[in-house]
């Protein structure tokens, strides 16, 4: 059975797999990621990463970010399924 997409946390040298069907969120709960969430439907921007390489699609139309955070390459994973292997880097704490 494929894993599906792996997923990197840049300079944490964390990764998991994202299995087709499953948020970057949820993949990352289950595979030990451990990023940040509250809402999980797009809204406060808790889990708010950004993606450094690969290709994600929303499950929604409006996902909490601007236009220009879109252009910058946040994405919210709560609400984000991976279509390639992924780089994401997370925001400074
Ligand atoms: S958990 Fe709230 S926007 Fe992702």
């Amino acid at each position: 059975m494929a894993k599906g997409f792996k997923i990197t946390l840049a300079g944490e040298s964390i990764s998991f797999w994202a299995e087709p069907g499953l948020t970057i969120l949820r993949a990352s709960l289950r595979g030990g990621g451990g990023l940040l969430s509250s809402c999980r439907n797009g809204t406060c921007r808790a889990c708010r990463c950004q993606l450094q390489a690969g290709e994600v699609s929303y499950l929604i139309e409006w996902p909490g970010l601007s236009a220009e955070e879109k252009a910058a390459g946040w994405i919210l994973p709560c609400v984000a399924q991976a279509h390639s292997d992924l780089i994401l880097l997370r925001p400074a704490a």
